[in-house]
């Protein structure tokens, strides 16, 4: 029974159309993209390219966006190739199931449970962020003790004990997701459509409030000094050639590293292939329209933002709003806030949602114990698999930093890209035959590309988030080798097959 046993594409789709575990296919190319553009602006572009800006890169943020979406967009061309030959829910994780072998398709899934649970945990707390704000402009500010974690993001931010606002959206959520209550296509595309307003209201106006002294230098010059107390919140790339000075051309990148968190959300219109109507042509349509809608909102946003109030202003928890605030348009401020809150709401749900969906997959081939996966007897939802999500989450959201939670959400992300990326060209060479509406071109400069692209971004994040996802991944060798290798429906079945 190797690690290495892979499972045939024609198994993959096999399994997905067992009546007991088959989704609808219902979605058509213009869903996928709202979909995708639904979960994707969120608290990335409202909450951290104000901390960004601040902390490493000034108003060259805007060229940390540009950075990190190139990177996303290498690695959405390698997810669209894999997207539509192996048109099943689970994402990287199925793509790797077929390509790589079951180890590495778990590790993948690991790391999509890490990106989704602590992705919900993460846009929760830019939710806790406005909500403080939407209430302190109402005179009903959330006492400090109350709304900020113990675990401070930076030396001067405020800490507290539990951040409740967070983890209570996180609950409220989850138990929306248990009853079953799902989100209408058209609610989310209201809502969608709601978000991408929002933005385009924030720059249209925005754009008449900037100064251009703020914007000036684009870059802020290089300083000596480092990121934090300690060599652990200095990013790898710093530590590794012992450079130590803050912003200038490095702090780009080290901003583009955190704002990468923004773009997360487009590989989970991946994972809902199953549902797509026509998968081989509608996701790279999907995936990659997503992406260019945001990557062009996002470098607007941020020469908006950063040309109102001086980047140092907008290290804050609701930097839109304290940008807005500066402009003297209350009213404005106040709406803009509310609908922030609203769409982070959905970013929160879609993510628990996508979480689920992985997991469900890992059990349908008996990598995580079948148990989760059951569902409700009256609500027909994977209830334990949320309750169990919603719990580590909001522990998580409760008690650590934003910024500590994205950067790992990212390192997981930006580590699944790598593996995607050479799973595309392991699988082009190990199945010519397959059937691919959509392929990347340059076989294999693009891929190699993207998978080198994708590390040095990693390379960028803190030495201590290096440490929390090496620890979660060395925690899901030993659940592989302890439980999943030997319960693996694929190691069970006549039909494995072995490379
Ligand atoms: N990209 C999503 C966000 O920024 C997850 O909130």
């Amino acid at each position: 029974m190797g690690i290495m046993r892979t499972k045939s594409v024609e198994r993959a789709i096999r399994d997905s159309e067992e009546p007991e575990f088959k989704l609808k296919r219902s979605l058509g190319p213009l869903d996928l993209m709202v979909f995708g553009v639904g979960v994707i602006i969120g608290t990335g572009i409202f909450v951290l390219t104000g901390q960004a800006a601040a902390n490493y890169a000034g108003p060259g943020v805007a060229i940390s966006f540009l950075v990190s979406g190139f990177a996303c967009a290498l690695a959405a061309l390698c997810y669209a190739e894999f997207a539509s030959t192996v048109p099943v829910a689970g994402s990287a994780y199925t793509f790797s199931y077929v390509g790589l072998g079951e180890f590495v398709a778990w590790m993948i899934g690991w790391d999509l449970i890490l990106e989704f649970t602590v992705g919900a945990a993460t846009v929760a707390k830019g939710w806790g962020g406005y909500l403080d704000s939407v209430l302190a402009s109402l005179g009903l500010a959330i006492p400090e003790a109350l709304s900020n974690s113990p675990v401070p993001g930076s030396p001067d931010a405020p800490t507290g004990y539990f951040d409740l606002p967070a983890a209570l959206i996180i609950v409220v959520m989850s138990v929306v997701l248990v009853l079953g209550i799902t989100l209408s296509s058209r609610v989310n595309q209201v809502i969608t459509a709601l978000k991408v307003l929002l933005v385009l209201a924030i720059i249209a106006i925005g754009v008449f409030y900037i100064d251009p002294a703020n914007l000036t230098p684009v870059i802020p010059p290089a300083e000596p000094g480092s990121y934090g107390e300690t060599a652990l919140s200095t990013p790898l790339f710093l530590e590794v050639f012992g450079i130590e000075t803050t912003f200038g051309f490095l702090g780009v990148f080290t901003g583009a590293a955190l704002v990468f968190f923004a773009y997360i959300g487009f590989d989970v219109v991946a994972t809902t292939s199953e549902e797509a109507r026509t998968p081989q042509r509608d996701l790279p349509i999907g995936i990659l329209g997503a992406l260019a809608v945001c990557t062009v909102l996002y470098v607007a946003v941020s020469v908006v933002l950063t040309g109102i109030l001086p980047y140092d202003q907008l290290g804050g928890d609701a930097p839109v709003a304290d940008a807005l605030a500066a402009t003297g348009l209350t009213g404005f401020n106040f709406v803009i806030s509310v609908g922030i809150l609203v769409g982070l709401t959905v970013v929160v749900m879609i993510l628990l949602l996508g979480q689920s969906r992985v997991a469900f997959a890992m059990s349908r081939d008996n990598l995580l114990p079948r148990w989760f996966a059951g569902v409700h007897p009256r609500y027909r939802t994977p209830y334990r698999l949320t309750i169990a999500t919603a719990v580590v989450a909001a522990l998580l959201t409760g008690f650590l930093p934003l910024n500590a939670l994205g950067e790992l959400v990212n390192i997981g992300t930006l580590a699944a890209f790598v593996l995607v990326s050479i799973a595309v060209v392991v699988l082009r060479r190990s199945r010519p035959d397959l059937p691919r509406a959509f392929k990347v071109p340059l076989m294999p400069v693009l891929p190699v590309l993207s998978a080198v692209v994708s590390f040095i971004v990693m390379t960028f994040l803190p030495l201590e988030t290096w440490l929390r996802f090496g620890g979660w991944m060395v925690f899901g060798v030993l659940v592989y080798f302890l439980y999943s290798r030997h319960a693996s429906r694929l190691a069970r079945d006549s039909g494995g097959e072995e490379p």
